[in-house]
């Protein structure tokens, strides 16, 4: 990557494309990081394994394996975190430690201090009267508190201790109630509701984010207000709830698509087009959507923030690896992401810079799936100030020189003051190591054998910072289109097959052939020629590149793909990416990733070779 010939002398640089002061990008720091406790570990889930002998207290134990487990936020203090997790081999009621069982929310210290009962962490949701908690929803993934300190987001339920904070000895089972989270979607608010997943609160603890599968795979994301329904007459959830109302669908209607072609016939790429992916949250002071955006390079995925109000859009990563969770300070100036920067998993298919995305109209499922190896992941937390890579600026690993083999996973948090950091981590199993695997399963370090684990990190020159103002966001973002229960899905912008030109911003065409398939009408062949082509006068493309997607008529999320690539980069690096004889043809499932390939894909940076994972690697 090039190095921005401003950066050492210019103290700011004007970014001309958001109109905002950029500062230069901050130095590295020391961080420490240290390991959380968490309950004990036994090695069998029968009834009652969970001994006095396990555990002296009788507030439950937990397994080696990890089955629904997630660290999330702090609590305002900064001196806790939640975790979801699976208590396992309680004895039967009415033992008391009976109530130790199954996936329940738990509060762990980050001081080192204990609960009045002597643990470093305490329940909040075991023993909660069924009375309190009458439509309990399955779904309780990525836990998080309210900057209230008084709720939490669990799932698809909110876990409300009336006034009191969370973490405080005022908040008991019996003064605790968890209310499932209802998204009516028929006019008459009938039926089962809407299946969102990616569920964030919103810093003001009134509103919320999520997405929704499509069913062809895709994903639409929302925006919405949570109101406490204490006595609902409609829908299959018939207990007091919070529903989802003033709903907003995240895109804009009338604004522009990423790519499209103009009236002269020509490509035409729109980096200020907000169409939100997958979404990953707010900003600090909640004046951002946080998402997973349209592709800016090929097979680059990125993070994006747009302002709520007035959809301005920012691309915060860029590297060429893939970005996914990710967490704002409360302060609204850093970020930390869950990357695979560092791992070199993606720089085969992505590593040379400045080529446009358009050979991601098939590639994109594929390349978003090379991430992970089954369930390991390549991810690990990157701290990056709020303005996110630039020049040679890609962040700092927070647990630098740690061991690969414990993988990063969602999602990272900050604490209210800015100087400390959690995430957890789960260690490589197999089928991701061992067997044919070239990868040996390594052998867990933790506490019992456990193969997942909360980390702490501590910003250790950091001062204590204030937590920005929340911003005051509209129940009606202006730049979304609002999506009352029974709306109809809005149509989206279609790239019409055929040959077009896509102009470099700074030099050189890009002449694209797109070919629809003819049974499903999707996109099925994208073929390009770059003649010189530039965006950046940085980084110049010249070459051929083409990709033919067989779509599996049972699985939309399997995609197989036939690709060919011969392309020259020059400029301020020499880069070449090449298939080999008779090309590279990929085969992976975006729900088990397991990558299965013949032929070769190879990207070459300064000499330095990036090759393909083994097949199961
Ligand atoms: C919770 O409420 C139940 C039922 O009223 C009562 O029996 C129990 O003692 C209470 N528990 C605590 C810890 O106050
Ligand atoms: C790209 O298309 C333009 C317009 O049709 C044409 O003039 C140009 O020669 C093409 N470039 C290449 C490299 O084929
Ligand atoms: C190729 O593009 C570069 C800038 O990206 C420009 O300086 C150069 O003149 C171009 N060459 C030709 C042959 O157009
Ligand atoms: C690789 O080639 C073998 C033998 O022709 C074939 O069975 C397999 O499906 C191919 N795999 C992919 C990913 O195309």
């Amino acid at each position: 990557m090039a190095l921005l010939p401003l950066a050492a002398v210019a103290l700011l640089l004007f970014n001309a494309a958001s109109g905002q002061r950029v500062p230069k990008p901050p130095r590295p720091e020391p961080i420490d990081v240290v390991e959380l406790p968490l309950p004990p570990v036994i090695s069998s889930d029968a009834v009652g394994a969970c001994t006095k002998k396990a555990n002296p207290r009788r507030t439950g134990c937990i397994g080696q394996d990890f089955v629904d487990f997630q660290s999330g936020d702090f609590t305002p203090d900064g001196n806790h975190v939640v975790v979801n997790l699976e208590f396992i081999g309680a004895p039967v009621a009415p033992d008391p430690a009976s109530i130790y069982t199954g996936e329940q929310l738990i509060l762990v210290k980050t001081n080192g201090k204990k609960f009045p009962n002597g643990d470093p962490w305490k329940c909040l949701t075991c023993g909660v009267p069924a009375a309190n908690a009458q439509a309990l929803d399955p779904e309780r993934d990525y836990p998080h508190v309210a900057r209230s300190g008084t709720k939490a987001l669990w799932g698809h339920n909110i876990i409300d201790c009336g006034d009191a904070l969370l973490s405080s000895d005022a908040c008991t089972p019996n003064n605790t109630f968890i209310y499932p989270i209802f998204w009516p979607v028929t006019p008459d608010g009938s039926g089962a509701g809407g299946v969102p997943r990616e569920m964030r609160l919103h810093p003001d603890d009134v509103h919320m984010g999520w997405s929704s599968f499509t069913a062809n795979g895709g994903q639409n994301t929302y925006f919405g207000r949570l109101e406490f329904n204490p006595d609902p007459s409609s829908g299959d959830v018939r207990a007091p709830r919070y529903d989802l109302v003033d709903v907003n669908f995240l895109a804009d209607p009338t604004g522009p698509a990423s790519l499209m072609v103009n009236d002269q016939g020509e490509l035409e790429q729109h980096p200020e087009a907000i169409r939100v992916g997958e979404l990953r949250g707010f900003s600090g002071a909640g004046d951002e959507i946080l998402y997973i955006g349209p592709t800016r390079e090929a097979n680059n995925h990125d993070i994006f923030a747009v302002h709520v109000v007035t959809g301005k859009v920012r691309r915060i990563t860029s590297h060429p690896e893939y970005a996914d969770p990710v967490a704002f300070s409360h302060d609204n100036n850093w970020f930390c992401v869950m990357d695979t920067r560092g791992s070199d998993r993606q720089m085969w298919m992505a590593g040379m810079r400045g080529i446009p995305p358009l050979i991601d109209g098939v590639t994109v499922m594929a390349a978003a799936s090379t991430r992970n190896n089954y369930h390991r992941r390549f991810f690990q937390p990157i701290l990056i100030d709020r303005y996110g890579d630039r020049g040679s600026y890609f962040g700092q690993q927070v647990n630098a020189g740690s061991d690969p083999n414990w993988n990063g996973r969602a999602d990272p948090a900050f604490s209210y003051d800015g100087t400390k950091i959690v995430y957890w981590q789960a260690l490589v199993t197999s089928p991701a190591c061992g067997g044919v695997n070239p990868l040996p399963c390594p052998t867990s370090t933790a506490q019992g054998g456990r193969v997942y684990r909360v980390m702490l990190a501590r910003l250790k020159n950091r001062k204590p910072t204030k937590p920005a103002a929340v911003f005051d966001v509209p129940d009606f973002i202006p730049w979304a289109i609002p999506f009352p229960p029974g709306s109809e899905y809005p149509e989206e912008y279609v790239l019409p097959p055929g040959t077009y030109t896509l102009r470099g911003t700074v030099s050189g065409t890009a002449n694209a052939t797109f070919v629809e398939n003819p049974t499903t009408g999707a996109l099925q062949t994208i073929s390009v020629e770059y003649d010189n082509y530039s965006d950046d006068g940085e980084h110049v493309i010249n070459g051929v590149e083409s990709v033919t997607s067989t779509p599996n008529p049972t699985n939309p999320w399997m995609s197989h793909l036939d690709w060919t690539s011969d392309l020259v980069g020059t400029g301020v690096v020499e880069a070449t990416k090449k298939t080999g004889p008779g090309g590279f043809q990929l085969s992976i499932e975006a729900m088990t990733n397991a990558f299965n390939a013949n032929g070769t894909l190879t990207t070459t940076i300064d000499g330095v070779v990036y090759r393909q994972p083994a097949n199961g690697a």
